[in-house]
């Protein structure tokens, strides 16, 4: 048996990294395809480097552009990658650009399509991702779901029950895999930072970055975070154009107790994660991977695809423009460190049962 793992971007990493290693390890044929969605060292060489991955088989090296630029790229690409080495299966994984157009020239040549982490939803279009969530998901094969309100979306978009299956997170994979090397990395103090006692914060979300106003908040916010602890900001290559380019980049880096710096590996971002007193993000992934490690996570948006997050987890949503955040940063700081709750089959096993199925479904 013979699949191709499609990854474009330092979200997918994690995920196809525990893929291709059950795979290969039940004797298939796992081969990486790299669309270049992401391309920068510290957006893609890395995660290889770290996470052991494979050399891509093929990378596409579509760049930047806009979505319809990107998705075009990657869409031509793909099909003549799939039409060259006639998979048994693709595995498209997460919700960017580089996944729908996987998804879409593998359905349409016919080719058994599988999508790792279905059926998600926000229920806001204006995400880019909640189209390519929608799309990818209405022409795959196999729905692989992280968690229940997953099997729950897709029933109710009319998915067979069949074609949906509860397997848990493969980026948990990834993360119990390293988290005893993100330990004894202890990357807080490279930074001069005292464990538990820093706050960490990404942001790159069009919704919080592309406009010049939700900047001017976001700086007032940050502002009165960083009166209470110093805050560590890995800048996404996105968020920094933007900023340059509205010109509030001198303001942030005005401000004594906000540290910007390069975006960061998975090991060091794990590390600086383990030992945070509260996560600030409007990543996806990141508020999965603070409620497994017990770490207050106070997401950026206005809702969340990844509602467990919240009933189970360590997530609380504070607004796309932070307008909750600083409230709920004085009641964090005040309670002890929350007890961890793991989600259901967030055991580090998910690409082995992705694996199994794949395997059935092809006898
Ligand atoms: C993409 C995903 C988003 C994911 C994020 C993780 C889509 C629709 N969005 O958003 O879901 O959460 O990746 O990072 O697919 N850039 C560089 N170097 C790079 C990559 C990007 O400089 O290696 C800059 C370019 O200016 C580019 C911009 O970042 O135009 C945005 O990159 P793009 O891949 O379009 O989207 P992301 O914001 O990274």
């Amino acid at each position: 048996m013979k699949i191709l793992v499609i990854a474009g971007t330092r979200p997918n990493f994690m995920k196809a990294a525990p893929l291709i290693t059950a795979a290969k390890a039940s004797g298939i044929e796992a081969l990486l395809i790299h669309t270049g969605q992401h391309y920068d060292d510290a957006m893609s060489k890395v995660f290889f480097d770290e996470l052991g991955l494979p050399r891509p088989h093929r990378n596409l090296d579509v760049g930047s552009g806009s979505h319809g630029e990107v998705t075009a790229r990657c869409l031509e690409g793909l099909e003549k990658v799939f039409v060259d080495e006639r998979p048994d299966w693709v595995l498209v994984v997460g919700d960017v650009n580089s996944t729908l157009a996987g998804a879409l020239a593998a359905a349409k040549l016919r080719i058994p399509l599988a999508h790792i982490e279905a059926g998600l939803r926000s229920f806001d279009r204006d995400m880019p991702e909640e189209i390519n969530r929608v799309v990818t998901d209405a022409v795959s094969d196999l729905l692989f779901v992280t968690e229940p309100t997953g099997v729950k979306n897709l029933l109710a978009e009319g998915r067979s029950e069949k074609a949906i299956h509860l397997v848990g997170n493969v980026m948990i994979d990834t993360l119990d895999r390293f988290l005893p090397f993100a330990k004894k990395k202890a990357a807080a103090s490279t930074f001069g930072l005292k464990e538990h006692s820093y706050a960490l914060l990404t942001l790159h979300r069009p919704s919080n970055v592309d406009q010049p106003r939700n900047l001017q908040i976001l700086y007032c916010q940050l502002a009165a975070v960083q009166e209470r602890f110093p805050v560590l900001f890995p800048i996404h290559p996105r968020t920094r154009a933007k900023m340059e380019a509205t010109g509030m980049l001198k303001y942030f880096e005005s401000l004594p107790q906000l540290r910007l710096t390069d975006p960061l590996g998975y090991i060091d971002f794990l590390s600086l994660m383990v030992t945070a007193r509260v996560v600030l993000t409007d990543s996806g992934g990141i508020q999965e991977e603070t409620t497994v490690l017990g770490v207050p996570c106070l997401t950026l948006r206005d809702n969340t695809e990844r509602p467990i997050t919240i009933e189970q987890g360590t997530n609380q949503l504070v607004g796309a423009s932070g307008e909750k955040l600083i409230a709920v940063l004085d009641l964090v700081h005040k309670e002890s460190r929350p007890a961890i709750k793991r989600p259901h089959l967030w055991d580090g096993k998910a690409s082995e049962r992705i694996v199994r199925i794949l395997v059935a479904r092809s006898e």
